[in-house]
């Protein structure tokens, strides 16, 4: 199994939608002892959708904003297990006046909490965890929405998800020194709770379809999930610094398709 007796840390399940979700089950599926994070009020549902995994994981409080809860979940996976093998960033939030195409009233408070919960968490939690990692090192995943160019309604989500870009590529830089390894997946859009909060996502949900050239499920996280295992495996031992697009590969074209005709769906030869 390609995740045997890695102990890895999966934050970011709210409800059995969560791109998290898919990642703690195929994880599991595939021979991983996990841990759960969550906080505040959503405890509770993390802890429900935890009960729907193969084997029920213990929900950790974590603010991934809050220093206070990342050194009590360090100082709790070091009692446990000694040592973390990797972890999951699926951790996002824009307040409402930083998305939905009003980028130029977006206060500096909005755009900041955006940032700081949505980006820096993924250096947060790096630096946090980095005692648990640095003697056998590790690997970290994020999930990424392509930041390569400006989406209708995104704003300053979109701004974030190019420092998170940013920061995957810093972390490489500084951590590879201890074999701790740091990717992001650029997933296409998915129905999560997450998503509703995106005014719009439903139009660019339905135009992925036109471009993405392999067929584009939003209600199908399977994909993403199985390339985030690979990352998180140590299948992916040479791979650091990248972001792997798991979008039915709508980012590497440059329009969206033509109607096929009878002719165009003929292989050809
Ligand atoms: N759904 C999509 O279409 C899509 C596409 C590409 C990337 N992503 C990314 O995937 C990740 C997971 O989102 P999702 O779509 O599964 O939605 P989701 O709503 O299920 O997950 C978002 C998670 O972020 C957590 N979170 C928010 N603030 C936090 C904080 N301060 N500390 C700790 N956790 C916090 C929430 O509790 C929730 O579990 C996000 O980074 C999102 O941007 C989503």
């Amino acid at each position: 199994m390609l995740l045997e007796g890695k102990r890895l840390l999966i934050t970011g399940v709210l409800t059995p939608q969560s791109i998290a979700f898919e990642v703690a089950r195929v994880a599991q599926e595939q021979g991983a002892e996990i841990l759960l994070t969550s906080f505040g009020k959503a405890m509770g549902l993390t802890e429900k959708s935890g009960r729907r995994l193969p084997a029920t994981p213990e929900v950790l409080e974590l603010d991934a904003n809050d220093p206070d809860h990342i050194e009590r979940v360090a100082a709790e996976l070091t009692s446990r297990w000694g040592q973390l093998d990797g972890f999951l960033h699926a951790i996002a939030f824009a307040p409402a006046d930083a998305l939905g195409g009003a980028f130029l009233q977006t206060p500096w408070e909005s755009a900041r909490t955006a940032f700081q919960t949505s980006a820096y968490s993924l250096k947060a939690l790096a630096a946090g965890f980095l005692g648990l990692m640095r003697e056998a090192g590790g690997s970290i995943v994020s999930l990424d929405f392509d930041a390569s160019v400006a989406w209708p309604i995104y704003d300053w989500m979109g701004v974030s998800k190019a420092a998170l870009e940013s920061i995957t590529r810093y972390l490489a830089r500084d951590l590879g020194a201890f074999g701790i390894r740091v990717n992001c997946v650029s997933a296409g859009p998915l129905r999560t709770i997450a998503a509703k909060g995106i005014p719009g996502f439903d139009v660019l949900a339905s135009a992925w379809g036109r471009r993405a050239p392999l067929n584009w499920d939003i209600k199908d996280p399977e994909p993403v999930a199985r390339t985030v295992a690979f990352l998180l495996s140590d299948w992916s031992r040479g791979i650091t610094g990248e972001i792997v697009h798991v979008d039915g590969g709508y980012h590497a074209m440059g329009a969206d398709m033509p109607e096929t005709t009878q002719e165009a769906d003929e292989p050809p030869g």
